[in-house]
Formats: C-alpha cells, sequence, structure tokens
C-alpha cells in the first residue's frame, strides 16, 4: 500500500470540517440539559419521537423551499447506490409532519405532541455556534390552529432554558399571515424593493425574485438599511390572523415572557406562516444585537459578529406543510432549540447540579496477580452499593496508585494486596489521616458507606502534568 504523506495523514484522521467529537464535560452537559428538556417537555404533555436521519431529499426540496439556503446550499443530498435520492436530515419539523401523515395520527385525539431531540446537518460555514452537524431539541403541536398551542410550545422552550439556569431569556416574534393577506404583503414589498433596488446587494436582488420575503433578513448594512421601511407583516394582516396573533401575544403576557416584535423576523424555512420566533439569551446587564439570519453564510467585522447573540432557538407555524406533504390540512406549531449553543452558556450561566460530575470517593487499588483478578468482581459490588469509584488497573505499584488517589481527592483507598486477595479481606486507608483498618470484604462495603455517609463532596481532583510511572 502506498505510505501517506504526514499532511494526508493528518488530513485523512482528523474529523471533518464543521464535525466534531464531544466528550467529557460538555458530554454530561448535553446529557443533562436534553435530561431536563424532556422532563420538562414530558410534564406539558409532550411524547418522544424519533425519525430517520436519512430521508428522501424530496421531502425537504418541496417544503423548506427550493430557493432556501437550506435546500439550495446546505444539504446534504446524494443518491444511493440503489438510485434513490436521499438527503441527511437538515432539520425535523417535515419528518414529523411526514410522519404524522404516513401513520395517520389525524385519528389520535388531537392535538398531537412531540418532542424529539438529535443530530441534524447542514453544509454552512463552520463559524461561532454555527456547525455542520448539529444537535437540536424540538418540540411540535400537530392538529390544531388554536393560538394556545403556539404560546404554549414558546412558553415550554423558554421553561425548558429557565430549568437549566439561562434566566434572561428574549424572544423575538413576528405574523407573516396565513395565504391571503401574505400574498398582499408580499407584492407590497417587492414594490417597495424594485424601487430601491439598486441599494440591495447581489444576492437580495436574485432574493427580489425568487423569494423576496428573505431580504428582510440579509445581514448586509445596506440592505438592512434598505429593510428599514420596508412595508411590515403585521400591518397586512387579515382579521383572523390579527385576532390570532393577539391572543398569542397575550398567551406570553399571561405566561410572564419578554418578548419584541420583530418585523425583520421571516426566517430561514419557507413553510411557516403566522407565528414566527426565535429565542435569545441576554447576558445578565447586557442587551445585545440579534442575528436572526440562521441560514445564512456571509459573514460581518469581527467586532459586530461578537456583539450579535445567535438565536438558542427558534420555529413558528406551519399551517400548510401538511397540505404540501399528504394533501392534508393540519395546522402545526413548533420549534427546536440549538443545543450546542446552550452548553457554552450553562457553563458561565447555567445552574448545574455538583451530582452532574460525581467525584469518585473510593480509589481502588490492587497489587499483585491474584488481587488484580479479583478486582474486577470486587469493583462491580461498589458499583452495586452506589460508591463512586476511581481505579488504575494497569499501575502496579502501591505509591504510584496512591499517588492517583491522592490527586483526585477520594476519600478512602480500598487496597488489594495479594494476602487481601486470598483471606477475602480488604485494607480500607482514610486518605486524610493515613489510618488504615483491614476488614473482611463483605463488611467493607457497609464500612464505607457509612463513613462516606454526610461527607459531601470530595475537593476538585488536582490537575498537574506529572508523568505517573
Ligand atoms: P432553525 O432556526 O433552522 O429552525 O434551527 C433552530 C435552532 O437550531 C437555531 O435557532 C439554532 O440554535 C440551531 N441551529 C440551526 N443551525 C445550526 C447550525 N448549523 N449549528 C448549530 N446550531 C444550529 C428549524 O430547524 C426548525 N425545524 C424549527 C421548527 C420546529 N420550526 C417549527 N418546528
Amino acid at each position: 500500500m502506498a505510505r501517506l504523506s504526514r499532511t494526508k495523514k493528518k488530513e485523512l484522521y482528523h474529523s471533518i470540517k464543521g464535525a466534531r467529537d464531544i466528550f467529557g464535560d460538555e458530554y454530561r452537559l448535553r446529557e443533562w440539559f436534553i435530561e431536563r428538556a424532556k422532563h420538562v417537555a414530558t410534564f406539558y404533555g409532550f411524547g418522544p419521537i424519533a425519525t430517520p436521519h436519512l430521508e428522501r431529499a424530496e421531502l425537504f426540496g418541496t417544503t423548506l423551499g427550493g430557493t432556501t439556503d437550506v435546500v439550495q446550499k446546505q444539504m446534504y443530498a446524494f443518491r444511493t447506490r440503489g438510485g434513490e435520492s436521499v438527503a441527511l436530515r437538515p432539520e425535523g419539523t417535515a419528518p414529523i409532519m411526514r410522519a404524522y401523515i404516513e401513520h395517520g395520527m389525524h385519528t389520535w385525539p388531537q392535538p398531537v405532541l412531540f418532542w424529539y431531540a438529535g443530530n441534524f446537518f447542514r453544509h454552512e460555514n463552520p463559524q461561532r455556534g454555527r456547525w455542520r452537524e448539529f444537535y437540536q431539541f424540538g418540540l411540535e403541536v400537530l392538529g390544531t390552529e388554536d393560538p394556545v398551542a403556539d404560546g404554549l410550545v414558546i412558553h415550554v422552550a423558554v421553561l425548558m432554558l429557565r430549568e437549566v439556569g439561562l434566566q434572561n431569556v428574549l424572544v423575538h416574534l413576528n405574523s407573516l399571515g396565513c395565504k391571503e393577506c401574505r400574498a398582499v404583503w408580499r407584492k407590497e414589498l417587492v414594490a417597495y424593493f424594485r424601487k430601491h433596488g439598486n441599494a440591495l446587494c447581489k444576492d437580495c436582488k436574485r432574493r427580489l425574485k425568487e423569494n423576496p420575503l428573505r431580504i428582510l433578513d440579509c445581514k448586509e448594512e445596506r440592505c438592512r438599511e434598505a429593510s428599514t421601511n420596508a412595508p411590515q407583516s403585521v400591518s397586512y394582516l387579515c382579521a383572523h390572523c390579527k385576532q390570532h396573533f393577539r391572543e398569542v401575544l397575550e398567551h406570553l403576557d399571561d405566561a410572564g415572557i419578554a418578548y419584541v416584535l420583530d418585523h425583520l423576523l421571516v426566517r430561514g424555512l419557507d413553510y411557516y406562516s403566522r407565528t414566527t420566533f426565535e429565542i435569545f439569551f441576554e447576558k445578565p446587564g447586557e442587551s445585545a444585537e440579534s442575528d436572526n439570519s440562521e441560514t445564512k453564510t456571509e459573514v460581518g467585522t469581527e467586532e459586530s459578529e461578537k456583539k450579535k447573540l445567535l438565536a438558542l432557538g427558534g420555529g413558528g407555524r406551519y399551517d400548510y406543510l401538511g397540505e404540501v406533504i399528504g394533501s392534508r390540512n393540519v395546522p402545526a406549531v413548533g420549534m427546536a432549540l440549538g443545543v450546542d449553543r446552550i452548553i457554552p452558556l450553562l457553563r458561565e450561566h447555567g445552574k448545574i447540579p455538583k451530582s452532574l460530575q460525581e467525584p469518585p470517593k473510593v480509589f481502588f487499588v490492587q497489587l499483585g496477580t491474584t488481587a488484580k483478578r479479583k478486582s474486577l468482581h470486587l469493583m462491580e459490588e461498589l458499583r452495586k452499593a452506589k460508591i463512586p469509584l476511581a481505579q488504575s488497573l494497569s499501575k502496579d505499584s502501591l505509591k504510584s496508585q496512591l499517588r492517583i488517589a491522592s490527586r483526585l481527592g477520594v476519600f478512602y483507598a480500598a487496597i488489594l494486596g495479594q494476602k487481601e486477595a486470598l483471606d477475602d479481606t480488604i485494607i480500607i486507608r482514610d486518605m486524610d489521616s493515613g489510618a488504615q483498618e483491614t476488614l473482611p470484604f463483605v463488611k467493607s462495603i457497609e464500612y464505607l458507606k457509612s463513613k462516606l455517609r454526610g461527607k459531601g463532596q470530595p475537593r476538585p481532583p488536582e490537575i498537574t502534568d506529572e508523568e505517573d510511572e
């Protein structure tokens, strides 16, 4: 086999651009967040759903909008060996509507409430808070147009963030209206931007023909300026949509959720109608500019980028998606939180329980072949007794194992030497005083349990560069 150059090897064995490995502290925080989010969602009546990572590419092409960046530039779509055109799911709403129709869920009591969590894929320009493989926690309410469903989704999303300590949450909100009133607004918008055509960037000149609504969330300064006086969707709402939006706002007022009306909030996916929203976290004492163009690839100046907060989540109503997928009228609303953006905030602002990183309280030391062979069995007894343990089975010397135990800050070392292994005993060493006792193994578990009761958490482990022998 041909030898690979060093650079080639490096490229080959690196995770690909925009994807990453998650382990240690980040993994634990993520699991904890998902577990808390599930807890809140379940309490409010949402049931779980998991849809495949691969779907027919057409499902997204027809529902998210053929001219959207997600479909045009970001979808990982390919042909299988069997010739089928499939895509790695860029989002979860269209697959859930597909599942609703495929499984005849309209015959279930309505509305149907789902939560979901998993990986999604978009070939975006990786940058702050933006990955090509990312993790979402989402909620969908299918089968009702009642504004209370919009209120519920936003409320539960905010509660999930508050539950983990992210209190300062601000919701940006807009209503795009139904088919009828949106058509009138769209016409006015096109007429307005035609007049300001010269002021628009190259992409927006194209958008004016294909998808004029997306001009409103272009990041280019000149397009932002041109959008300032653009016709606002809320001014064109029909009586029905106006009443719907009013009731959504009333639900948010009742729930004590802070929101601002944002007439530029059109969102990056075409299936939205009526309510659209995005959720931002404001660091205490700061109010930041929002960056609501999730699917844009342009980058602003470094300074302006830093000032902007990325949306932690977004969503809205998609009353016409059921018609597109299955010729069925399924009014629905939902949202998804970007878990990759939430985790870094938790480190600074989260209410993380101490038990999340339950540090070991006992270090298991083994000396000699017989002890080593008995170790796995004895460690299992300690696990059953719920005693958090650390060990270093591959080390042989007492000194090096005790040094690790001391660095980890455990309260006790349980030492199994050659003699103890033959006698079914174990030495329990108090790491603070150095006092040692030899006990029959069966008694040592109760002994450790009673000693550990009321000890609290050990001190954090010492991190040193010192090499163990
Ligand atoms: P979205 O706004 O595209 O909506 O994504 C929701 C959230 O996922 C964003 O606010 C962001 O936090 C996170 N997110 C999106 N793209 C990335 C990325 N490349 N890297 C990291 N995080 C990202 C949807 O996906 C809709 N399906 C939400 C929805 C549910 N609408 C109705 N129901």
